[in-house]
């Protein structure tokens, strides 16, 4: 490696954000970590070789090449593909052993007629308007699907789409789950999983909620927080961040009063001033938006990106601020002096959510892996 900025992947903190979940559940209850978006950003293949030697069962992931990547590289557990196919999708699944999420007509009539024995899931639509079949074609659904003795149904499933409100008796995840229930009912002689809790379903679960969220042992299928992040802000949930994202740098200029700095020069020195040059830009996934508008930790101490963020670089304010022989930058994560930073703070300063600051570091920065 020769460049100095990485994102260091804590496996350990990824183990534990998954016990601090299943603690909290039933022993046999439906859990299946998304590993989609490289592991949201932290690396598929590591990340799935890894919760396949804790012994998760299910991962998901969106695409079908996201599923065949992990087959190839030897990884065997059960792999839910959450995005449709054709019949070419459909045969390459089947032959790899992926598990298909149905989700339309032409999935479903697709499988049926490969005849091949196969594993699926359904997914209903309850409210997102994204994927899945109209809660009423349920009873349709079951009868095609009955007639099939090819088809193995391992699970139905639904997706929340504002799932942070599940402590609200009033709120939305409230009335998906109400409709869910009736699709419950309709399959339960059927299938024995029934999953819709996301991050945000989970942590409000966690956090006691009442009602139709406890009435059934829904199954799990956490994203961030399996990364160590709770959509529920200040949960009091002990998650632990996995990824801590990071740059060495010795490249410090002095420049003095009224001078500017980057393209642009958007930031000026408002006295003679210490700018460090850090190896990252844009094009790693440090969004430009974040120019002159975040904080990061530079030795451990809050510093200022001032100026254009560029492809390749970005310049802090380290004016006043200690400097040692290798200079550590902190994007997020936890630096060496012992002090962290969010992604959740970064997401605000991005004006975007956590969920796209992890899945944008860029493939050019290097994961490291610790345990
Ligand atoms: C179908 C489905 N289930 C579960 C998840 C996980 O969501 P989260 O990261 O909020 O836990 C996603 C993520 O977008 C998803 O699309």
């Amino acid at each position: 490696m020769f460049r100095q900025t990485w994102a260091e992947i804590n496996l350990s903190n990824i183990e534990h954000n998954i016990k601090l979940i299943l603690n909290h559940f039933p022993k046999d209850t439906f859990f299946c970590p998304m590993v989609k978006a490289n592991a949201y950003g932290h690396g598929d293949v590591k990340v799935a070789q890894f919760l396949e030697m804790l012994g998760v069962r299910h991962i998901g992931v969106c695409l079908i090449e996201e599923g065949l990547l992990l087959r190839q590289l030897g990884v065997s557990t059960d792999i839910l593909v959450f995005r449709g196919f054709d019949s070419r999708g459909a045969r390459k699944m089947i032959e790899s052993k992926l598990t298909p999420v149905v989700s339309t007509w032409e999935q479903l009539e697709t499988l049926i007629f490969l005849k091949e024995k196969t594993k699926i899931h359904i997914k209903f639509d309850t409210g997102m308007n994204r994927l899945g079949f109209e809660v009423a074609e349920v009873g349709e659904v079951l009868s095609r699907f009955k007639a099939q003795s090819h088809l193995e149904l391992e699970g139905v499933l639904t997706h929340l789409y504002q799932s942070d409100d599940g402590l609200n008796p009033n709120g939305e995840t409230v009335e998906q789950l109400s409709c869910f229930l009736n699709i419950l009912e309709v399959f339960k002689s059927y299938a024995k999983n029934f999953h819709v809790l996301n991050s945000g379903g989970i942590v409000c679960k966690m956090l006691g909620a009442s009602g139709i969220l406890n009435q059934y042992d829904w199954g799990l299928r956490p994203g961030l927080l399996i990364y160590g992040y709770s959509p529920v802000l200040e949960s009091g949930l002990d998650f632990k961040p996995a990824m801590t994202l990071q740059s060495r740098t010795n490249l410090i200029r002095n420049i003095k009063k009224g001078e500017g700095v980057s393209y642009g020069h958007t930031w000026k020195a408002p006295k003679d001033s210490k700018i460090a040059v850090v190896p990252i830009g844009y094009a790693d996934g440090w969004h430009r938006i974040l120019s002159n508008k975040t904080q990061v930790l530079w030795n451990g101490q809050k510093a200022s990106l001032v100026g254009n963020i560029c492809m390749d670089y970005l310049m802090l304010d380290v004016t006043g601020l200690t400097e040692e022989k290798e200079n550590e930058v902190i994007f997020f994560g936890q630096s060496k002096m012992g002090t962290e930073i969010s992604a959740a703070n970064s997401a605000v300063d991005a004006q975007t959510i956590t969920w796209e600051v992890l899945t944008s570091v860029g493939e050019r920065v290097p994961r490291l892996y610790r345990k």
